[in-house]
């Protein structure tokens, strides 16, 4: 049997290899915001699946990591090099924070990043928004990102680990500024396919950006090949498919799946702890639980989530299934989410709109159907939550990976409730005992629930500790790990 993968092995790794380099992370959104509230400044953790899964790789590694200060106290806790140290109550690395300013967070964040490649990768029937001063402001965002990793090298050698789809001219910027960088990229989000990627307007500016990395990581093998036949249609380079690697001017890119996760031994204990439990109680109370089945969803609402499509499901199910009225009842936990743009204003009410139709459809003088709650839940709320659940749906109409998946399962050591789960997602394809669904389909969605709903306690059981057992063999430590030595790997044979 392979060998577990911890946080101690991972330290081990970096502190064996990697200890002449610095260790830089880059990421849009940070892992810690500072926000004023009416008890003073604290400091909140934000709903972003790739923040949950760097920043154990960031406790293990130390280092730094450079991302946007986005948190209007932000400003005021760091010191003179923009810099503190997190997390706040048992430090472990330094946070860099980069400054923006309005106009450049509309083109880049919203603007280029969230309406043009969002849509354009998910491919969800959402329509792509470009916009040339959009692209201009990506650029000299990315330029501002590389001279901070440049400042932050300052002259040594250094990994620089770059996430995701904000900072695509990023890898390309550090290579021209020279330096002994090592780079690397995992992209959170898929890549489509190349007739997909076809009306991005700066297709080969783009993808020559990314072929700045030595090494690029995707959730899954697909998204690795989409990449390759998009770069072999529109740039200049040569492939190498059986390898899966792009030479272009001499220099070459390994393009690999990582399949990312989470730090499952550690949620597992959290989500067991007394603190949890009494959180538990209090939930029940709040939903007024009493013997009723409990559906739950809880994600950013983001029209890649499938939340009105899932509404959909249960709402078919409730018509089908006149016996489960007022036996069970679904909380939709609903993140507010990049709400500045029409497209996540529409979504909100979308699903505001289904919730209201299906409580006024079906609800009883004692009994509410759905319960919607916008805000954001601390990892103990939720984990209270998961716990809870009779069933978690989660249906994406298209995810990288979905990690809510995965913490769900590792919430349950008493091995009980029902995974969901969309075959659209990278988990459903770790993840093979939940209960799959083709959200589009809401006879599929309804189908799965009453089926979640009447599960027995044994084949619960069975799947479940199956499930658990994956993504303990396949936490976020093995990710990283499997990461860094494939990083080590090509740079040997890079080096003379
Ligand atoms: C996805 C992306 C992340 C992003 C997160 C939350 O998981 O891959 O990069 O942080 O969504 O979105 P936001 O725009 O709020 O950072």
């Amino acid at each position: 049997m392979a060998t577990t993968w911890d946080r101690a092995r991972l330290e081990g790794l970096i502190g064996a290899e990697l200890s002449n380099r610095k260790f830089i992370a880059v990421s849009n959104r940070e892992p810690y915001i500072h926000r004023f509230t009416e008890d003073g400044i604290a400091c909140f953790r934000p709903a972003s699946g790739m923040s949950t899964a760097i920043d154990p790789i960031m406790m293990a590694s130390g280092g730094t990591w450079i991302a946007h200060g986005a948190g209007d106290a932000d400003a005021e806790v760091v010191d003179q090099n923009d810099s503190l140290q997190v997390p706040p109550d048992s430090p472990r690395y330094r946070l860099r924070r980069v400054w923006l300013t309005k106009e450049e967070e509309e083109g880049y964040y919203y603007g280029l990043s969230n309406r043009a490649l969002w849509p354009l990768c998910h491919v969800t029937f959402t329509r792509p928004h470009f916009d040339e001063a959009d692209w201009q402001t990506y650029r000299r965002v990315n330029e501002r990102f590389a001279d901070a990793v440049i400042r932050e090298a300052d002259g040594e050698p250094a990994v620089v680990f770059i996430q995701d789809y904000h900072f695509c001219l990023l890898p390309r910027l550090l290579k021209e500024r020279g330096g002994d960088l090592k780079i690397l990229q995992f992209f959170h989000i898929p890549w489509p396919n190349h007739e997909m990627f076809r009306p991005f307007p700066w297709k080969e500016e783009l993808l020559d950006g990314l072929l700045g990395n030595d090494l690029l990581g995707f959730h899954i093998r697909y998204h690795c090949q989409n990449f390759l036949t998009t770069v072999d249609r529109f740039l200049e380079a040569r492939i190498d498919h059986e390898h899966s690697e792009i030479t272009r001017q001499g220099q070459s890119t390994m393009v690999r799946p990582f399949p990312i996760s989470i730090d499952a031994e550690a949620h597992a204990r959290m989500a067991d702890s007394d603190d949890v439990t009494a959180r538990m109680e209090k939930w029940r109370k709040r939903l007024r639980l009493g013997n009723r089945l409990l559906g739950l969803g809880i994600e950013r609402l983001d029209y890649t989530k499938g939340i009105p499509e899932r509404l959909r499901g249960y709402e078919k199910f409730l018509t089908e299934h006149p016996e489960w009225h007022g036996k069970t009842v679904f909380l939709q936990i609903a993140v507010p989410s990049r709400s500045h743009l029409t497209e996540y204003q529409r979504i909100e009410e979308e699903v505001d709109l289904a919730i209201e139709r299906i409580n006024w459809k079906f609800r009883q003088p004692h009994w509410q159907p759905v319960v919607l709650i916008k805000e954001h839940q601390s990892q103990p709320e939720m984990m209270a939550l998961h716990r809870l659940a009779h069933y978690m749906t989660v249906s994406s109409l298209h995810d990288g990976m979905n990690l809510v998946a995965k913490e769900f399962v590792m919430s349950r050591s008493d091995n009980a409730g029902v995974l969901i789960l969309s075959r659209f997602t990278g988990a459903y394809r770790e993840l093979e005992q939940a209960v799959g669904i083709n959200p589009f389909a809401s006879h599929e969605v309804a189908q799965a629930i009453a089926f979640a709903l009447t599960m027995s306690p044994d084949d619960q059981a069975l799947r479940m500790s199956r499930m658990r057992e994956h993504v303990l063999q396949n936490n976020v430590y093995r990710w990283g790990g499997k990461f860094l030595s494939t990083l080590l790997r090509i740079s040997d044979r890079f080096e003379p």
